[in-house]
């Protein structure tokens, strides 16, 4: 492509079922938020665009674990998403919700022009089913083991072991999510994109982007090549949680997620710009680019472009920089074992370090195999780098501009063997820089903006103004000028990689943002121009901090994610409402055609009560008498099945839905009142 008249940058929308933690962030916000500060300060146009993925079974899944709607997971966490990644720097131009309408319409106009054309293949095929539960499962609903590596919590869609993309039915020993059962096949329609089909066209496609990052391109290769090659794809579910299919004969289902999901960059683009969305989307002169984790490769490399392509409209992916997982102390991050760092925690624990971490996940970013953060590592960086070079070298220079000059900046004068070093070493800077980060390397972007840093310390140390001001000033007055101008350049050049410092620097500095472009034309800061002295750059991460995030990654996964979370707050009034008394059971019997009721005789000491309780599916009637229980006496009498219950039991049910009695003490007697 020639140069591109405008960017669209995206990073994957993520699923708002809990909360984003650092792997996320060094796979795919943090290269994508660099690269997008990078092409502003190049003055580029660019939307830089990102949002929550609101649908899919992993939405459900959470609701169901948590005993609550749908609806109100992904408010919850979209919220806190957006709040870490905000707090981080991500600088998106939009972060919306793919529950929005203006994403439903979208989405559904998308499907119905592929259905119109006949680009979708309706098709009856067997599903898994699950009887007890009476419903499809989809996708993440079903679990077994991966065909390809042998994984055996491999999902119905996706292994995320091996990244490989799955169909429910290649899995061996397939069990339901739903009721943990063994499920039975029945049959379905739904409408496949027929990716066999197209597989020709998409081969050309990838082929034609024989330039993206190995394991990018690798992974392509490997699926086009696979046994028995690309595979149609069903793009819905029989779900009731998503955009429903806008077709009458479709009543019940929703698209599939992957179908709609990545359609949320381009609703999120309308929503943006209004009508100006197409032109990031459908103009050849336009520079797609997806930043995702590997386990997206699939998704955005081979369907979506299809989407695309059979659509008709859209301009394809350019660039799909596709990074590898992030280790942390060398296991593997686990959402479910709380082996994480999570991103709004780490905005909270450190605040003013977000650049720490920033920089940390870029020196270490998994751009070519999987890597891995420790604390001790983080630790050392920012106190060894960020603030025993960088912040070390622009403090003295903010320091004694001040002592010396009152913040004045001293005239120029001839230059010397290590001025002319230093400033060749400003030159190279920018477009050192730029170098890499145009070809996505993030790291070694960020390493020679630091580069600079260390020759400027280097210079300081050596050339020691503090000396020459005793003997020579006006040699002191040749190196503050050059110090000075090289802290102006890296105020510059950190600005993608460590913005909130980059700020404050500017800040003391008395100097705006630059043109990449000018970065290489010599001094940035006339003489006579006026700097503050300012606060220290960066502050050291002590050992009790790191030690207290060790301790943390020990602890279980926090109560929230296992129980439900607390109700609202009531009053004491209401609280002393109600009347709790100790009880023993005298006698259980089944009832009759209710597969969950016992009806059971409680003696609560003053009078024995009937109290019918929804607990057989957990205990044996034969069992029950002489259990002692914990009674709510003043609830009005209701009937269930024909039977007047007159109370209720009290249980504590534990995260895994198992029942247990809150047994009173023995020396508590029937009748006492408990409170
Ligand atoms: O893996 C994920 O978290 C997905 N929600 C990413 C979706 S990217 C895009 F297609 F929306
Ligand atoms: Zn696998």
């Amino acid at each position: 492509m020639a140069t591109p008249q405008r960017y669209t940058v995206t990073a994957a929308l993520p699923y708002a079922n809990g909360p984003v933690h650092i792997g996320h962030l060094a796979g795919c916000y943090l290269p994508a938020d660099i690269y997008v500060r990078y092409l502003r300060q190049q003055g580029r146009d660019v939307q830089f665009i990102c949002g929550t993925d609101e649908h899919g079974v992993a939405i459900n899944l959470k609701a169901q674990a948590e005993g609550c709607s749908p609806k109100e997971i992904v408010d919850r966490y979209h919220e806190v998403i957006r709040k870490g990644l905000e707090g981080i720097g991500c600088s998106f131009d939009i972060f919306s919700r793919t529950s929005k309408a203006i994403h439903r319409e979208t989405a559904q106009d998308f499907f119905t022009k592929l259905y119109e054309q006949g680009s979708l293949v309706e098709k009856t095929t067997e599903q898994y089913y699950d009887t007890q539960a009476e419903s499809f499962l989809a996708d993440r609903y079903i679990q077994g083991t991966c065909p390809n590596c042998g994984f055996e919590e491999a999902y119905g869609d996706q292994c995320e072991s091996c990244g490989s993309s799955l169909s429910p039915m290649e899995l061996k020993n397939p069990v339901s999510r739903l009721s943990g059962g063994r499920p039975e096949r029945r049959e379905t329609t739904h409408w496949f994109l027929p990716l066999d089909h197209l597989s020709g066209k998409i081969e050309q496609y990838i082929r034609a982007h024989g330039h993206w990052k190995p394991n990018v391109y690798g992974q392509c290769m490997s699926w086009l090549q696979s046994g028995d090659g690309l595979q149609a794809r069903s793009m819905t579910r029989d779900l009731d949680w998503g955009v429903p299919v806008p077709l009458p004969q479709a009543e019940g289902k929703v698209l599939y997620v992957w179908f709609d999901a990545p359609i949320g960059y381009i609703s999120a683009t309308k929503e943006l710009l209004g009508e100006r969305w197409t032109d990031y989307w459908q103009r050849e002169d336009t520079k797609l680019v997806h930043f995702i984790g590997k386990d997206n490769i699939v998704f955005h490399c081979i369907t979506f472009p299809s989407m695309l392509m059979e659509h008709g409209d859209y301009h394809l992916p350019d660039e799909v920089p596709a990074n590898e997982f992030l280790n942390l102390e060398g296991r593997k991050i686990s959402t479910s074992r709380n082996w994480a760092v999570w991103l709004h925690e780490y905005v909270a624990d450190f605040p003013g370090k977000e650049d720490a971490l920033r920089y940390c996940l870029c020196a270490n970013a998994p751009e070519t195999k999987d890597n891995d953060f420790t604390w001790k590592d983080f630790q050392n960086r920012n106190n060894n780098e960020l603030v025993a070079v960088l912040g070390n070298f622009v403090n003295r220079v903010l320091v004694l501009l001040n002592k010396y000059y009152d913040g004045k900046l001293p005239e120029v004068q001839a230059p010397t063997a290590a001025e002319e070093q230093l400033q060749k070493a400003r030159r190279q800077a920018p477009d050192r820089v730029a170098a890499a980060l145009e070809r996505y390397r993030f790291r070694e972007a960020q390493l020679a903006m630091m580069q600079l840093a260390r020759e400027g310390n280097k210079y300081l140390t050596e050339e020691e103004p503090w000396k020459t001001q005793k003997t020579d000033p006006s040699r002191t007055e040749a190196i503050m000028h050059e110090a000075a101008q090289t802290a102006a350049l890296l105020s510059q050049l950190m600005e993608p990689f460590l913005p909130f410092a980059a700020a404050r620097l500017r800040g003391y500095l008395q100097l705006d943002l630059i043109p990449w472009e000018k970065l290489s034309d010599g001094d940035l800061l006339p003489a006579g121009h006026r700097v503050e002295k300012g606060d220290l750059l960066f502050e050291k991460v002590s050992d009790e901090a790191v030690e207290a995030q060790k301790q943390k990654l020990e602890e279980p996964a926090p109560a929230e994610e296992k129980h439900p979370p607390l109700k609202e707050e009531m009053d004491f009034e209401t609280f002393t409402q109600q009347d709790l008394r100790v009880g023993t059971i005298t006698a259980a019997e089944e009832m009759p055609k209710a597969d969950k009721l016992l009806k059971l005789s409680v003696n609560l000491g003053f009078e024995q009560r009937t109290i019918v309780s929804g607990i057989r599916q957990h205990f044996d009637a034969a069992h029950l008498p002489g259990q002692r229980v914990t009674v709510v006496a003043n609830l009005a009498p209701r009937k269930l099945r024909g039977v007047e219950s007159q109370g209720m039991i009290l249980m504590a049910e534990n995260a895994d839905g198992m029942l247990h009695f809150v047994a009173p003490p023995a020396e508590a007697e029937n009748g006492a009142v408990v409170r």
